[in-house]
Parts: C-alpha cells; structure tokens; sequence
C-alpha cells in the first residue's frame, strides 16, 4: 500500500478525492464534507488578479557576472569587478491580457531583479530605448487607450490613435513599435533597455547619469506581419514555449549589459533634456561602455509561485543607484509596490521570489495580511529604540540627490534647446530604416491607421507621420486613398 497519501491542507489523510460524501449513494450532499469544501473553496481561488499591464509573460533564473570595471562610477556591489549575482528575469507583451498570443505586434517588457548582497536590485525595462509619455499623470489614459473599449470590451484603433496624435511626444515610441522591433522572433533575439536615466554614485560621491543597454548576444532577430499572424494563431505561447525549451536543452540565452554616462553636470547644459524618456542619447555622445553578461540558466519550476508572483519595481535600487528627476521614472517608483500590495498582497516581498537571497532583512515594518517572518521575541518594535535594534545609516543620507528649486507647479520640464517630439523619430525612420524596413514600415501604418474610422483622427494620423516625415507622411495619404 502506498504511504503517499492526499492529506487536507492540515495534513490529515483524506477519504477520496473521486466521490462527495452524500446521504446515500444518490442522495444530497453533506456540507460537512470538509475536504470537498476546502477542494472548492481553494480552487476559486487559484487566480490573483492579472498585472494591471504586463499581463502576460515568461522568465527564468540566472546570473549576471561582472567582466568590465565601473568601479570608477558607482560603489553597487553587483556592479564591481569579481562580482556575481543571481538573477531573475521575466519578459512580456504591454496591452494583451494573459492569454493573449505573444506575437500580437506590442512593446515587449524586459525586467531584472538582481539578488544582490546589498538588497535586490530590479531594472525593469522594455525591448525599446524610449516610451510613449514623458509624465506619470498620463500613464492610466495611454493604457486605457491601448486595452479595450469600455462597452464592447473591442480594442479599437481610433482611440489608440486618437491618444498617440494627440500625444505627439509618443511618435518616437510608435516609430519602433510599428517598425520591426514591435515582432522580434523571440525573447532571446530582442534587446533590453532600462529605457530611463538613472543615476550612478561612486566613493567620491560623485554622480554620473546612467542608461542600461542589454545588448542580445544571440543577436537580434524579427519575424513579419504575415508570420506573426500565422503563429499568433497556432501557438500563442510561442515566446514562452521557445525561452522554455531553449533553457530545458541547455541553451542559455544571455545578454551583454552595456551602459552609457553622462557625468552629472552635462545634463544641465546638454542640448536635450536627459531626463526625457522618449528621447535616446546619440552613442557618439555618450558611447557604449561593458559591465557585464547576464545569462539565464535554470527554468521556474512553478510558473504561478516563482513568475506570476514576481513583484518587479524600479523603487528596488540598492547604494550606489538611485533615479533621476525623470518625471515616469517618478511616477513608476510609487505605482509598482502599490500594484503589487494589492496584486499579491500586502507582505508579498516575503515570498521566495521576491525576498533577498543574498541580503538580510531588518525591518521595523510588522504584521499584515500572511506575515509569516518575525524577529526574535524581545526585539524592539520601533526606532529609535535604546535596546540594539537594527540603526539606519545616517551617511547615506542626501546620497543619490539632485538640486532642484522654484515653486511647485504642474509643467514641462524647463526647455533645452533641441527638446521636440519629432525628431529623434525622423532619424529612426530616415537614417537607422533601411528601405527594406522602410517599406514594411509604410504596409503596417497603413493597416493601422486603415482601421480608424474617425476622419478626424485619420487626418491627425497622417500629420503625425508628416511631422515625423514629409515624404512618408504624403506615401500614408497615398496609400489610405489608394
Ligand atoms: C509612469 C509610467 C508607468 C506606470 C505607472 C507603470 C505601471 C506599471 C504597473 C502597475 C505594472 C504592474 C506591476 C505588477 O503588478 O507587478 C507595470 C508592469 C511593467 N512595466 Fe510599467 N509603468 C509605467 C511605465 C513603464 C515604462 C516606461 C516601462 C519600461 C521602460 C515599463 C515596464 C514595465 C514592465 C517590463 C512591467 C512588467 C514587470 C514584470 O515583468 O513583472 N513600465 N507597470
């Protein structure tokens, strides 16, 4: 007989898991059967909400192993020479909800958390360098226009179109979106970025703003309109399934991170605005500089516990790291542990994935829904205590700033002379397209903007890529009247 017996979740030996217990064969069934109760009452809740976006993804465990030297530039420990770290990755599609077909054309997700001995550290970033919006106040209406129409629950192009033209600072955005970057072949074959300025700190105390590249080193690859389709149809998981298997074989995709400094002074007077999330920064100014491979190694062995759980949020930064006046950047480091408070749950930062591995949590933050982790009895309960509790670190106060003055208002930021919307998206289509790309370009726009049916918003459509080109702006017109 076997020992390995189904128990309740008390660890009590159960009597079936085929039959109710009923008032003979045929009769009513007994509430009191407690294990078909708990069998029920578990099974409703199986399901946590989905993420707000970012719904619907994959990932897998790693380690990122330092193999240059930006020592010079910030103290983080996961960043200095010798160091390696565990990693957790997970990637995404932004709109579609979690069955939605990966290769539905969208900007894919790209997050890090880095188990560092300082704390975790997340990057969570896109395949693309720049976003749709340069303030956090905005984020909600650009979502809403992206997801579905309140009544019929049908995504709809006249209000994405209707947002983006009216929110001329995203054709920079919508450029790689609709360009081939919107289907890459798989998630191993697309680049990462952390898309945001960030800041670095080194010993000195000097700082210097940051922008991560991961740099594929299985190169970058994209599939067309038609075999995006095609797959979206007969596998929706494709980029979930191929990142699976390819670990499973022990082919570890990994990336090189590359990073770009500005020092801390240039930003004032750079002809830009750095801190502007829909504009890059040309190489030739600041040129690419290797930190290290990130490689990912071991598959989840429990998809819901180990990567539907996984809180990422650039509010995890560890010393050494900090953000930069980036207005969404801002916005984003209160909304994601908000988010997952209410996703997963108040003390979510306790599970497995989410907790540090290789740091120590000393927290005067108690109790809470699910707690499960405390301090030995008789540690003090607030601070500042005079019985050895855990101390903050008064030196690293005021580390990680920037000077900021005037009043407070609600306006963009002060102007640099080059700030506009269009015109790193007219060096993209003009300059890094070739006329190939250039083509498939025109075919998708055109199918999109084909499905708005407002006039009105069909006009501003083709004024939008007339302000990112003349020439294609005037090839839309042709070709939607065609
Ligand atoms: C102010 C603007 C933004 C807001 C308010 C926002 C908010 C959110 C929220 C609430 C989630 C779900 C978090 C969760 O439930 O775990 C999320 C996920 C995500 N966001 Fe954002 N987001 C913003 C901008 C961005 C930008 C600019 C990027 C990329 C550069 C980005 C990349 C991601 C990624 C990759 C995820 C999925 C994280 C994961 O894999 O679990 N978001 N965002």
């Amino acid at each position: 007989m076997s020992e390995n017996r189904t128990t309740s979740l008390t660890g009590a030996p159960v009597p079936s898991d085929e039959h109710s217990l009923t008032a003979g064969a045929d009769g009513v069934t007994a509430l009191h059967d407690r294990y078909l109760v708990e069998k029920l009452a578990q099974f409703n809740r199986e399901r946590i909400p989905e993420r707000i976006v970012h719904a619907k993804g994959g990932g897998a465990f790693g380690e990122f192993v330092v193999t240059g030297d930006v020592s010079a530039y910030t103290t983080a420990a996961l960043f200095q020479p010798g160091s390696t770290v565990e990693t957790l990755q997970r990637f995404s599609s932004v709109a579609g909800e979690q069955g939605s077909p990966d290769t539905w054309r969208d900007v894919r997700g790209f997050s890090v958390k880095f188990y560092t001995p300082e704390g975790n550290y997340d990057i969570v970033g896109n395949n693309t360098p720049v976003f749709f919006i340069r303030d956090g106040i905005k984020f909600p209406d650009f979502i809403h226009s992206q997801k579905r129409l309140p009544g019929s629950g049908l995504r709809d192009a006249d209000m994405q179109w209707d947002f983006w033209t009216l929110s001329p600072e995203s054709a920079h955005q919508v450029t790689y979106l609709m360009g081939d970057r919107g289907l890459p072949r798989s998630w191993r074959e697309m680049p990462g970025f952390g898309s945001h300025t960030y800041q670095w700190i080194n010993a000195e105390g000097d700082r210097f703003w940051v922008k991560y590249h991961f740099v594929s080193l299985q190169g970058n690859h994209e599939i067309g309109n038609d075999s995006a389709e095609v797959i979206a149809g007969a596998d929706a998981d494709h980029y979930r399934r191929d990142l699976y298997e390819a670990i499973e074989r022990g082919e570890f995709p990994a990336w090189e991170l590359k990073v770009q400094i500005m020092p801390y002074e240039d930003a004032k007077t750079y002809r830009f605005n750095p801190f502007d999330l829909t504009k890059v920064w040309p190489h030739a100014d600041y040129p690419l500089i290797s930190v290290g491979v990130h490689t990912l190694n071991r598959n989840p062995e429990n998809f819901f516990a180990e990567i539907e759980q996984a809180a990422f949020s650039p509010a995890n930064t560890v010393p050494g790291i900090d953000i930069s006046p980036d207005k969404m950047l801002m916005a984003r480091v209160f909304s994601y542990p908000d988010a997952q408070r209410y996703r997963v749950g108040t003390n979510y930062q306790e599970l497995p994935v989410n907790a540090p591995h290789a740091a120590e949590v000393n927290t005067y933050s108690r109790d809470g829904q699910l707690r499960h982790t405390f301090p030995a009895a008789g540690a003090p309960n607030y601070a500042p205590n005079s019985l050895g509790g855990p101390t903050a670190d008064a030196a690293a106060a005021g580390v990680g700033s920037w000077e900021s003055d005037g009043a407070l208002v609600r306006a963009a930021a002060t102007l640099h002379a080059e700030d506009d919307d269009f015109g790193q998206a007219g060096t993209l289509y003009r300059d890094v397209f070739d006329n190939e790309a250039k083509a498939r370009f025109l075919d998708t726009i055109t199918g999109a903007v084909s499905g708005v049916t407002r006039e009105e918003v069909r006009e501003r459509a083709i004024w939008y890529w007339t302000q990112v080109d003349a020439e294609l702006g005037a090839a839309l017109r042709a070709r939607l009247e065609a």
